[in-house]
């Protein structure tokens, strides 16, 4: 039966998701094992059809989405009472039976409802009661590890009910046991990546993050290297839910296996603290990546290229508001009352940073993804090219320079 899908993604990377998972559709293996359809890109996220089977190769190998949900059901509602009667009417237990646990999360634009809380506890009921009146029994509630996540999506008059096919969301690859202080997620690091060009084919540049903290980009960029998929190393909700097609994601996840490659890497990076730089060694080697990763402990306003041929250098600078208001919405720079410490700081570390890029990386491609929308100006350089992008509620961009001796190409 040929089941509606929709993957969310950080906002911003939806058409590079979009891109991803058309590549991912037209692998041999998944067009014989799991075909899916790929249709519209909306704000935050991507919508594809397929069987269940699609489901599993897009868990296994988008790096950009941050979950894979089976739309379930949809309706236009006015009150609470309409979403529990869409709910009740589900049958949840082709999926999960009343010994299992769930969970209910909800989403939403512009819903006139006035509690969100409220509307999760009629989604549990409609679940609960629906599965009662049916098979005599209910499944119990785990916030914590739940056997079945259940998402409803409001907007302003429609609500649509998901089954999370993913479980632990998407960027949580398996290989990060250490973060650092401000670790980029692993979805949105691969969809700059993807933005840089990084994509298979087109690895054979060096890549230098000089900031590298816990090496985000650094194993991301490895594995698309190496053909590992980002899903290799975990676990998905859809492995426990009733029906799983087990021989077609046994297939999947052997064929994925086959299609590593062995290439060498020219792949480094450097930070001012060198926990972060044990810590980054450590996730390459729980990613199963080889060797080791060529590090150094310097201050990236005096780093020199790590590789005789220029290539993509890749920067997640710290951004003071950033770290200050981790988790909340940063207010756009104009009704901040900038410290001016911390600002004179900024334009210091970007002065000399530019005087280095300049000297030192003429033919690289420098790409600086930062909150701080001002990082063109600070560094006196024309970026070639801007992207906006959310790194959670924070609005971000990525700028690319492209330098050549003494300045940059405007
Ligand atoms: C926002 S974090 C980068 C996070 C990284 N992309 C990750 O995913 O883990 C910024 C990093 O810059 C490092 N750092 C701060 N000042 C530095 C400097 N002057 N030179 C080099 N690294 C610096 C910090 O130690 C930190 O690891």
């Amino acid at each position: 039966m040929t089941q509606a899908f929709f993957a969310p993604c950080p906002r911003g990377l939806e058409p590079a998701l979009a891109d991803e998972l058309r590549e991912i559709a037209a692998r041999p293996d998944v067009a014989q094992l799991a075909p899916f359809d790929v249709h519209r890109e909306v704000p935050g996220g991507v919508h594809f059809s397929g069987q269940m089977p699609a489901a599993y190769a897009v868990n296994l190998h988008s790096r950009l989405a941050s979950r894979v949900l089976l739309r379930v059901a949809a309706r236009g509602y006015r009150h609470e009472d309409d979403i529990y009667e869409l709910t009740r009417a589900q049958r949840w237990d082709q999926w999960f039976g009343p010994d299992e646990t769930i969970k209910v999360e909800i989403t939403s634009q512009r819903s006139p409802l006035r509690s969100l809380n409220f509307v999760a506890l009629r989604v549990k009921d409609g679940v609960c009661d629906g599965m009662r009146e049916r098979l005599g029994g209910r499944p119990s509630v785990d916030t914590a590890s739940p056997d079945a996540r259940i998402y409803a999506h409001l907007t302003e008059h429609d609500c649509t009910l998901y089954l999370d096919t993913s479980g632990e969301p998407l960027f949580k690859r398996g290989w990060r046991m250490e973060k650092g202080e401000a670790p980029l997620k692993e979805n949105l690091a691969a969809g700059i990546l993807r933005l840089a060009g990084w994509v298979p084919g087109q690895t054979e540049r060096p890549l230098y993050d000089p900031m590298c903290g816990s090496g985000t980009f650094l194993v991301e960029a490895a594995q698309v290297a190496l053909g590992i998929p980002p899903g290799g190393g975990r676990s998905f909700a859809f492995e426990w839910l009733r029906g799983v097609d087990q021989r077609s994601w046994k297939a999947l996840k052997e064929q994925a296996r086959a299609g590593a490659r062995t290439t060498s890497l020219t792949i480094a990076g450097s930070d001012i603290s060198t926990d972060m730089l044990a810590m980054a060694r450590a996730n390459w080697q729980r990613a199963g990546l080889p060797g080791e990763l060529a590090t150094k402990q310097v201050d990236a306003r005096f780093v020199q290229p790590p590789f005789a041929e220029p290539g993509l250098l890749l920067i997640n600078p710290p951004y003071g508001e950033r770290i200050a208001v981790r988790g909340e919405r940063r207010p756009s720079v104009a009704d901040v009352p900038v410290d001016s410490v911390e600002e004179a700081a900024a334009n210091q570390f970007a002065a000399a940073f530019s005087s280095t890029l300049k000297q030192n990386f003429a033919g690289w491609q420098a790409w600086i993804f930062t909150g701080d929308l001002s990082m063109p100006k600070r560094l006196r350089l024309k970026e070639s090219r801007r992207v906006p992008l959310y790194n959670g509620n924070i609005e971000c961009r990525l700028f690319r320079f492209d330098m050549v001796r003494g300045g940059n190409r405007g």
